[in-house]
């Protein structure tokens, strides 16, 4: 079968088409023919080195595939065969023709959603949904959502006043972006390309605070926002070190106005992700939660698709087609 093969660590060129033997599953696990291949941000990151890979390369690559159950591994549910699913894998092997995953990690796909759409969803609604849940916001809060015209800030956006935002201001960068962030439901939008955005945002908070943050971005401009936040009940969700390094910040910078700061990450926290899966696809079949596609491209072009998301021009999920 034809499968994208992270040769090595570096650049999108790392990632090569190769033909490669067809994965059969082991006990717990099945095979999908794969319809639709999200490409995701952190893959970048994994691929350029930044986040360990699970696995040496060369290796299949990519997390996650969308598609029809075609073979299962005993212990399985013989139901699942024939059926549509999302599957996410142990962190390699998803950017190919057939994807072996636990079918513990499968999600059936609705009928009423396609599997490119399926596929676009399944990563930004299933974290989006916990964290406004952990957000647990009160129907009067103001949040501030970062990168909000693409990937978990865009369904963090669509959803932020059904889950009791009262005003939501996102960032997203330059004109286009921030449109999409207006259309997808902010209130207002600043643009985090501007150095001094966090004073942008003051300017435009008009005295008033944020009650929660949902941080992708992280790095030192974390910091900047504190003292727009409300006092004792301003909590800080950090999510993503889009920047390149998570929020710097200490209890000796929350401490002064008693915030909060909760770490979603690691293995709890993505197994909840996980659980939510279903959830997410449901959503998005029955018109709460609308898939952000920017392009379906061809299996061949995953390199292609890594470039573009490094130059941060997709305006939604770049999805591979075999
Ligand atoms: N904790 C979790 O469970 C979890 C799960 C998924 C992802 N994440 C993390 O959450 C963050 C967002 O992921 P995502 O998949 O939602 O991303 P994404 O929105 O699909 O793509 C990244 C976007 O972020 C914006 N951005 C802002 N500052 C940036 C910077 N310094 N460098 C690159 N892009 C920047 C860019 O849009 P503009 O053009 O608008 O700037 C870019 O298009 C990442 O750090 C990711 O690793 C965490």
């Amino acid at each position: 079968m034809k499968a994208i093969v992270m040769t090595g660590v570096g650049g999108p060129e790392v990632l090569v088409a190769q033909d490669v033997t067809v994965p059969h599953p082991g006990p717990g696990e099945l095979v999908i023919r794969a319809e639709a291949i999200p490409v995701l941000f952190p893959e970048t990151k994994l691929r350029s080195g930044e986040f360990p890979m699970p696995a040496e390369p060369p290796v299949v690559f990519g997390f996650q595939a969308a598609g029809v159950v075609v073979e299962i591994g005993d212990g399985v549910d013989t139901a699942l065969l024939g059926r549509r699913v999302a599957v996410a894998t142990m962190g390699f092997g998803s950017y190919a023709e057939f994807v072996c995953a636990p079918a513990a990690a499968a999600t059936a796909i609705p009928d009423a959603l396609s599997s490119v759409d399926a596929a676009a969803v399944l990563m930004d609604g299933s974290v989006a949904l916990p964290l406004l849940a952990t957000a647990a916001l009160t129907g009067t809060e103001t949040v501030l959502i970062e990168a909000a015209a693409t990937g978990v800030g865009s369904a963090l956006t669509q959803l932020a006043k059904e889950f009791g935002a009262a005003r939501v201001i996102a960032t997203a960068g330059g004109p286009e972006k921030s449109a999409r962030a207006l259309a997808l439901g902010a209130d207002t939008v600043i643009d985090h390309n501007a150095p001094d955005w966090p004073n942008r945002l003051r300017e435009s908070l008009d005295g008033t605070t944020l009650d929660v943050v949902f941080d992708s971005i992280g790095g030192t401009t974390a910091r900047d926002l504190l003292t727009a936040m409300t006092p004792v009940r301003g909590r800080i969700l950090s999510y993503g070190w889009l920047s390149g390094a998570p929020a710097q910040i200490s209890t000796t910078d929350l401490l002064p106005n008693g915030l909060t700061l909760t770490a979603c990450a690691g293995p709890a926290w993505l197994a909840e992700v996980s659980r939510c899966g279903t959830a997410a696809l449901d959503r998005a079949a029955t018109g709460t939660l609308a898939p952000q596609v920017d392009s379906v491209l061809s299996l061949d072009e995953a390199a292609n698709a890594h470039q573009l998301i490094e130059q941060r021009s997709p305006i939604g999920k770049i999805v591979l087609r075999p």
